[in-house]
């Protein structure tokens, strides 16, 4: 039996009578951009994550760069971020005109370590405010990303951020609706960002993003940024961009908010059966840490073997993912920031073990007996 690495056909299929007449609505009104669909999705989904603001982006990226921008920080700051996520965290920062200062995660939840982040700080703080030693840039923030759907350690991150007065971002562009310590993500921090992407636990038919916050400073600048830095038509304060959301957009996810919730039920579901099916095989498998909903956007394995066994499972018609394959430090486009190689050991295991399995809300039991047995019979081969 084939098992797509995701099927977002059968999600549509569940809610297709509730969103073609939100996107008819839109076409009978041409209220294409922003407007009523995108007002009452940002309202519902500021609810959900238990903010007083979301501000809707045109994509998960614009997102990153917005939040950061919004934070109005000196032009070539040092933000702190792990290598191994996906470019648009560190793009955000570079795009804001600051520049990435790469710290290693943690060897269990694969998220930003705060140990690593407070002994980074404490060994560039000499002159009483933390430089980056690389670039010389004046360390002002920390982006920590929910990898995975998991929760970065935010208590122990914002503690760090109090401590050396620093701006503390959320890159939750894989963990909607997910919670660590009773708090949502969404909420960590003075601002996150989101990615709706197809693809995402939450996705739009199309490109989408937002950023919450409870701050209202960040709120009105992000509003006014996304609209080329004009609050009045044809009056302009500062240079922006256009980052407005779609109104399809915004009606698609205003129906999936009220789904969202059951749909990473179902996810965590499944992951418990993985990890039931898996869990004699010689592979890492996930850990979701004390007080958190994981939300398991991407299940993902550890082995050395996982190039021969990707290979194996596609002979048998079963998608599996590399997220992500390798670091960003090594990568050409942040070459010139000068990290090398071994910098970072456990981003570059991550980077050179992961597998990432079938994983959708209306994943069935049957097809992850299937992707277990094929995984079992590689094993068993040798
Ligand atoms: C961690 C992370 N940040 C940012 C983004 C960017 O989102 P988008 O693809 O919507 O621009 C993604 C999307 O893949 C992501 O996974």
């Amino acid at each position: 039996m084939a098992v797509p690495f995701l099927d977002l056909k059968a999600q549509y299929l569940q809610i297709k009578d509730e969103v073609k007449p939100e996107i008819e609505d839109v076409l009978e009104t041409c209220y294409y951009v922003l407007g009523p669909k995108v007002k009452n999705f940002e309202e519902k989904f500021a609810a959900l994550c238990g903010v007083k603001h979301c501000v809707a982006l045109s994509s998960g990226t614009a997102a990153v760069h917005g939040m950061i921008w919004a934070t109005d920080l000196p032009a070539g700051s040092g933000l702190i971020t792990p290598p191994n996520t996906f470019t648009a965290t560190a793009e955000g920062i570079v795009l804001a005109g600051h520049v990435p200062v790469f710290v290693d995660a943690d060897p269990v939840t694969w998220n930003l370590s705060p140990e690593k982040t407070e002994e980074f700080l404490a060994g560039c703080s000499s002159t009483g405010k933390p430089v980056d030693p690389k670039t010389g840039a004046v360390i002002k923030g920390i982006v920590g990303v929910d990898l995975y759907g998991q929760p970065a350690d935010y208590k122990a991150l914002q503690k760090i951020a109090d401590k050396y007065g620093l701006f503390l971002y959320e890159d939750a562009a894989q963990s909607h609706d997910g919670s660590r310590f009773g708090q949502m993500t969404g909420s960590f921090g003075d601002v996150a960002s989101f990615s709706f992407y197809p693809g995402k636990n939450m996705g739009a038919y199309g490109e989408g993003g937002a950023i919450t916050t409870d701050n209202d400073e960040i709120a009105a600048r992000m509003r006014t940024l996304r609209d080329h830095g004009s609050q009045e038509k044809y009056f302009y304060n500062f240079i922006g961009h256009n980052y407005r959301m779609s109104a399809f957009q915004g009606a698609v996810l205003g129906v999936k908010t009220k789904y969202i919730h059951q749909w990473n039920s179902n996810r965590i579901a499944a992951a418990a059966r993985y990890n039931s099916l898996l869990k004699d095989l010689p592979v890492q498998l996930p850990v979701t840490v004390h007080d958190t909903r994981h939300v398991f956007h991407l299940y993902a394995i550890h082995t050395p073997q996982r190039n021969e066994l990707r290979e194996y499972l596609a002979g048998m018609k079963i998608g599996a993912g590399l997220h992500y394959p390798e670091p960003l430090h090594t990568q050409k486009a942040y070459e010139y920031l000068g990290y090398r190689k071994g910098d970072f050991p456990v981003c570059e295991k991550n980077a050179y073990e992961n597998m990432t399995l079938p994983m959708f809300p209306e994943l069935t039991e049957e097809q992850q007996i299937e992707v277990a047995s094929g995984m079992k019979d590689f094993f068993k081969r040798g």
